[in-house]
């Protein structure tokens, strides 16, 4: 019995489902604790409608942007997740080669199953590296020397995990994490895992959860490299992360898999584009799943979204092809929704394309 392919990207969820073991594909798509905002994440998609202009030529569509000065494709970026090869033997290497492939970039996590330079030397992909601040700041120094030297673009600094969220499904599971690729030779990441499940244990013994504001200046002087601020929900964060220098804000709840009740991504970003004002590109991600989505974000004030889940169930579905395939889909989905709206290019989407649920006359 033949199987049919995936016709959008949801559909690779249930491929993911049935090739992966359960302890690893409920590590993926589980949220915190009860996972409303996993299900707001997605939702809050659904209360905004675009509103279509007619009657412009459309022929050519020009989906390219650019982050930070990078040229990239379509503004749609790979998000840092955890553990690749636990979806897929090639890991980590197969989704960089799929960024390089849709001309796209990918920011690694340090949580990857394979070196930050070993994914540097396996493809040309433009790259961020994903950092957290370690209780030992020495770690994180020598996590960012590193990433500089293999040739990172940016430092991709998450700020929503003092400490890890409950996931339950893990504890159930009592989900082991995978030795850290990134910390070997530096010291042993054996953690002691009696409750809770492995990642928890490890987030718990190495994340340093005093790192705050005025510690941002730390990480300024030790590297060149310019600072992306992943987390960022609100207007008066937004605010000081700009004040303080950073060179670019992600808006994220970490798709849910945090603090849960936070806001639905989608929900918050106009406030944090209002605040941001300009001065620093503003991206967003959680529950982005269709080309209307990213329409959306876009038309919100996003320079671009970032892919989590997705990309994940694309690599464990069919490897890099997956991944590919993911993207692909995305991209497809994007450049219709801008020929059905009347957009050429990305910088033809405005804000009165699309309406929010307290909007109605305007
Ligand atoms: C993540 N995310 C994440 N973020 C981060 O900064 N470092 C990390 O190591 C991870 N790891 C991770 C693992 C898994 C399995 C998931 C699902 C997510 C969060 C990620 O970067 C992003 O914020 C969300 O995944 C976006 O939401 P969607 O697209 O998954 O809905």
């Amino acid at each position: 019995q033949m199987a049919s392919e995936p016709v959008n990207v949801n559909e690779y969820q249930e491929l993911a489902r049935r090739a992966l073991p359960k302890m690893y594909y409920d590590f993926y798509a589980a949220g915190a604790e009860d996972e409303h905002t996993l299900r707001e994440n997605v939702k809050a998609f659904s209360r905004i409608s675009i509103c279509p202009r007619i009657l412009i030529d459309v022929r050519q569509i020009d989906l390219s942007t650019s982050i930070l000065g990078h040229h990239i494709s379509a503004p749609i970026l790979i998000a840092p997740t955890a553990y690749h090869k636990l979806a897929h033997s090639e890991g980590e290497i197969a989704t960089a080669k799929a960024a390089a492939a849709c001309k796209t970039i990918m920011v690694l996590s340090f949580s990857s199953n394979s070196t930050l330079e070993e994914v540097s030397a396996s493809c040309n992909a433009v790259r961020f590296f994903q950092l957290y601040v370690f209780k030992n700041r020495q770690l994180s120094a020598w996590l960012v020397q590193r990433a500089e030297k293999s040739g990172y673009k940016a430092i991709v600094l998450t700020v929503d995990t003092p400490k890890l969220g409950r996931r339950e499904a893990d504890i159930k599971n009592k989900m082991i994490a995978p030795q850290v690729k990134n910390l070997e030779g530096f010291m042993s990441t054996e953690v002691v895992n009696d409750k809770g499940s492995g990642p928890q244990a490890f987030a718990n013994s190495y994340y340093d959860s005093s790192f705050s504001w005025k510690d941002l200046n730390w990480l300024k002087s030790i590297t060149k490299l310019p600072i992306l601020i992943k987390g960022v929900l609100t207007h008066e964060d937004a605010t000081r992360a700009v004040e303080l220098g950073v060179d670019g804000i992600i808006v994220s709840n970490h798709g849910a898999r945090q603090l849960d009740y936070a806001p639905a991504t989608i929900s918050v970003l106009e406030e944090v584009v209002h605040a941001v004002g300009g001065k620093v590109p503003v991206l967003l991600d959680g529950g982005v799943r269709r080309g209307t989505d990213i329409f959306k974000a876009l038309a919100l004030g996003a320079r671009a979204v970032l892919i989590g889940r997705p990309v994940i169930y694309g690599l464990a579905a069919k490897g890099e092809n997956g991944v590919k395939q993911v993207i692909g889909m995305l991209k497809d989905e994007l450049e219709l929704t801008l020929a059905l709206t009347g957009c050429s290019s990305i910088k033809d989407i405005t804000r009165n394309h699309v309406r929010t649920d307290n909007e109605t006359h305007r």
